[in-house]
């Protein structure tokens, strides 16, 4: 190996590389991107501070003080690249039909034709003067039945080493990989090629941009951004999209869901799996700090953001983080919203689109203490308090982000990185709801939890680019992540449910729970305290799974009596309960004529289950 593949580059084949397969795409890609440089990563330490080195040479990082934020970097984006670009999003399968109406598509032909063939195709001499990084990562353990593997190919530094942290990324991987394993080829560049002598910006991307799924191929192409979930292509792109339709072909599940594990006072050990949209308090809630009152429960973090599960043997769901690290929203994040964040941000983070303080640490809105007088926010501007009176001015984008291991955090479960992943108790669905959605309500069977999460609508936040604090459904918290027709996850998770029921499993299928930490007060504030009391939710729900809990039916399943939940510790009042909880008739009609909305989309793929559930709830309601 180790020949020139075109003239003056050398694709420097390491000798550990033993999949030609991947030597032979490497090679091709290097080519249609006139790639100056071909860079193999091992994921070791001294390639991490390299690169990060070279990121600060190149404008891309700021080394923060040492002495306050030990091995850690600020990196500010292009203004005009700071969120996962939806409208920009495409699955392109054979048929449009399969797609579904929830997302954008393209015939295959014709977008390959686009990036990769036509005679201005995107993706031709993309990379020109600039490095082409192999980046070999696994998502899960390393070598789990439950793990698969990938390869991005990427012209951005600033992509390698966050993936070192998201992901287990390295040399280990091609063991895994061996002279023929499977893997999804994942496709990046920010778009910006250089002519000779050009310096780059710090921030490289392009105004077009494109983030292309082909899932029958399981391939990914994504162009002209170098933002998180359009660039980190482990993440959203494959352990959501690709993932999910190989898990609807497999017989499995990728969902955007945290995973935690909770121990109760008698040393008993339940397994959550949560699905919340973006920006709704996931990295929150699977770092809980339960209340003092409560202190015999603990909670340990097997991850934030997405789960893939998998039927086991004995016919249960054991689900494993496919993530090796967060990257969670910084606003809001302080050490009452979350400690364990707080603490795990100490040291060895990449800060993407925070504040930089004048003695080199960084802000954002809603960290702990004073605000400081003089800032440089995240578009290098000078940012004072007074800046942010008479502008409005944030200090940190919205959705500025933390890059961090999951090793740094101070609750991560022990057996977080196990192969065999965890049997999972119990889901949970949440949106953010001001209105009508009440506090907590548990599925009285699994038709009915597929029912909920189908139907769960959430305002949107600043994690995509567009409107926020709109209210939209987002079935599953997938809407942006789904990788085929929405219709179609439906009726795979009724079947998945109907199989594990009928199975050795069936008498421990996980309890389905909705949702709503979010629903405000006459005075426009949230009522309920959430964030470490959220415990006394999830207490509720795990003595459900037991038995010993009681509740009280209502039109969306059962919910918790005031006298159902613990109150140790939290002066909360009946009439504030009451406000949390209530149904409201006129309100739940209108929702159910939204939820028809949302079915009539999906009419060609919806399973009549969950018309019928529908109608269910509108007899009661009427009743
Ligand atoms: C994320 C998101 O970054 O959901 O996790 O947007
Ligand atoms: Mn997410």
């Amino acid at each position: 190996m180790n020949k020139p593949v075109m003239e003056g580059l050398r694709l420097n084949v390491p000798a550990h590389v033993k999949h030609p397969r991947l030597v032979a795409w490497v090679a091709e890609m290097a080519a249609l991107t006139g790639a100056a440089d071909v860079v193999w990563c091992d994921g070791s330490q001294a390639e991490y501070d390299r690169l990060c080195a070279e990121l600060v040479a190149a404008g891309t990082f700021k080394k923060l003080n040492p002495e306050l934020r030990p091995n850690s970097f600020l990196a500010c984006s292009d203004p005009s690249d700071v969120a996962r670009v939806e409208d920009r999003t495409f699955i392109c399968s054979e048929r449009k039909e399969d797609a579904g109406p929830t997302n954008n598509w393209m015939a295959p032909a014709e977008m390959r034709t686009l990036l990769q063939s036509g005679e201005k195709a995107l993706f031709k001499g993309c990379m020109r003067g600039r490095t082409m990084y192999v980046v070999p990562f696994s998502m899960g353990p390393l070598g789990s039945h439950i793990a698969h593997i990938g390869v991005e190919l990427s012209d951005s530094a600033y992509v390698a080493v966050n993936m070192r942290i998201m992901t287990r990324m390295g040399k280990a991987v091609y063991d895994v990989l061996g002279e023929d394993g499977a893997f999804v080829p994942c496709m990046h560049t920010v778009g910006a090629p250089l002519e000779p002598g050009q310096k780059s910006a710090a921030w490289p991307c392009n105004p077009t941009k494109y983030i292309v799924h082909y899932p029958e191929t399981r391939e990914i192409w994504s162009y002209g951004s170098g933002y998180g979930g359009n660039a980190l292509l482990g993440k959203k792109c494959f352990a959501l999209r690709i993932a999910s339709t190989m898990g609807r072909d497999q017989g499995w599940l990728a969902e955007h869901m945290l995973i935690l594990g909770v121990t109760s006072p008698v040393g008993k050990k339940y397994h959550v799996a949560a699905a919340f949209p973006s920006a709704c308090g996931k990295t929150n809630f699977a770092m809980l700090v339960p209340p003092k009152s409560l202190d015999g429960w603990k909670v340990t973090t097997v991850g934030d953001d997405i789960a893939w599960i998998k039927p086991g043997a004995d016919g249960r769901l054991y689900a494993i983080n496919p993530e090796a690290g967060y990257f969670g929203v910084a606003p809001g994040t302080n050490y009452k919203t979350n400690p364990n964040c707080m603490d795990s941000l100490k040291r060895d983070v990449i800060f993407t689109n925070v504040a930089l303080t004048d003695d080199g640490d960084v802000w954002w809105e809603g960290m702990d203490g004073e605000v400081p007088q003089h800032l440089i926010d995240w578009q290098g501007k000078d940012w004072t308090p007074q800046v942010a009176k008479d502008t409005g001015a944030k200090a940190a984008h919205p959705n500025s982000r933390f890059t961090v291991s999951a090793t740094n955090n101070p609750v991560l479960d022990p057996m977080w990185d196990s192969p065999e992943g965890y049997p999972i108790d119990a889901f949970i669905f949440g949106g953010r709801r001001s209105t009508t959605v009440p506090l907590v309500t548990e599925a009285r069977n699994w038709a009915e939890g597929v029912y909920m999460a189908a139907t769960m609508g959430s305002e949107t936040t600043a994690a995509a680019a567009g409107a926020q604090g709109v209210v939209r459904r987002d079935p599953f918290a997938m809407l942006p992540f789904m990788g085929y027709h929405m219709g179609d996850h439906f009726a795979h998770w009724l079947k998945m449910g109907e199989t594990l029921s009928a199975g050795p499993g069936g008498a421990r299928l996980p309890r389905i729970y909705c949702v709503n930490w979010f629903r405000k007060g006459a005075d426009g504030k949230f009522v309920w305290p959430g964030y470490g009391d959220n415990m006394r939710v999830l207490k509720w729900m795990l003595e459900r799974v037991e038995g010993s809990a009681g509740g009280e039916e209502n039109v969306f399943g059962v919910s918790p009596r005031y006298d159902d939940l613990s109150w140790a510790g939290l002066d909360f009042t009946r009439e504030q309960y009451q406000s949390v909880i209530s149904i409201d008739r006129a309100a739940w009609t209108q929702e159910l004529t939204l939820h028809g909305e949302l079915f009539q989309q999906l009419a060609s793929r919806l399973p009549s289950q969950l018309l019928d559930t529908k109608r269910q709830i509108e007899q009661m309601l009427a009743a």
